[in-house]
């Protein structure tokens, strides 16, 4: 049975080099996972005053964490951090107090900009977070997508250079994955 692995991107645009990134990494991850990506575009900005009557998308998104096994973020970075998007679906999952949806869950970050960068701030501090979340980060291959406009054709497709990054990441994180669920 494959591991069901719940995908977070965090980039709402169309056009997203880190939503074509979740996607290839989907098309390339071994047989051993069941990767979907689970929306964070539609829940309202976290307030505290829901937690006793959550608004109808936090519930159905802490459902859909709830049910994967396994967790991907893959972010960009907006100003050295993740974006609020990402920020609000990690808020919206904690809560209310003891029913932290990711907890004990193992997981792993990746992250696209175009900068020369990509994205290291983003993934550092999203990791960070992550520890408080008691989420178990993969250490390594840490990948960081960088020059990302420079890594997809016009169909959103990989360059053969990215697929290659792609593989080893995804690869890795299979055995993450197979290693902490065991
Ligand atoms: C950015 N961008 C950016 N890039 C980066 O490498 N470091 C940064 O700190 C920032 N800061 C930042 C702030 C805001 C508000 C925006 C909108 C953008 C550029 C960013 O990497 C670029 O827009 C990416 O294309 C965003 O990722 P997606 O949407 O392509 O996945």
């Amino acid at each position: 049975q494959p591991t069901p692995i719940a995908v977070i991107v965090g980039s709402l645009r169309k056009a997203s080099f880190n939503r074509k990134a979740a996607n290839a990494l989907i098309a390339q991850a071994p047989a051993s996972l069941d990767m979907a990506i689970v929306e964070i575009g539609d829940l309202p900005l976290y307030n505290q005053d829901f937690d006793d009557d959550s608004p109808e998308p936090y519930r159905v998104f802490r459902e859909r964490i709830r049910a994967a096994e396994g967790l991907l973020f893959v972010t960009p970075e907006h100003n050295r951090s993740m974006p609020a998007a990402m920020k609000n679906a990690l808020d919206i999952g904690t809560r209310p107090p003891g029913h932290n949806v990711w907890a004990g869950k193992p997981g792993a970050v990746i992250s696209a900009s175009p900068s020369m960068q990509g994205g290291f701030g983003a993934s550092h501090h999203l990791r960070q977070s992550l520890v408080n979340l008691n989420v178990r980060c993969m250490p390594q291959p840490e990948t960081y997508l960088s020059q990302a406009h420079q890594l997809f054709d016009e169909q959103g497709q990989p360059t053969e250079r990215c697929r290659g990054f792609l593989q080893k990441f995804i690869d890795g994180y299979a055995e993450w994955i197979a290693a902490q669920l065991r």
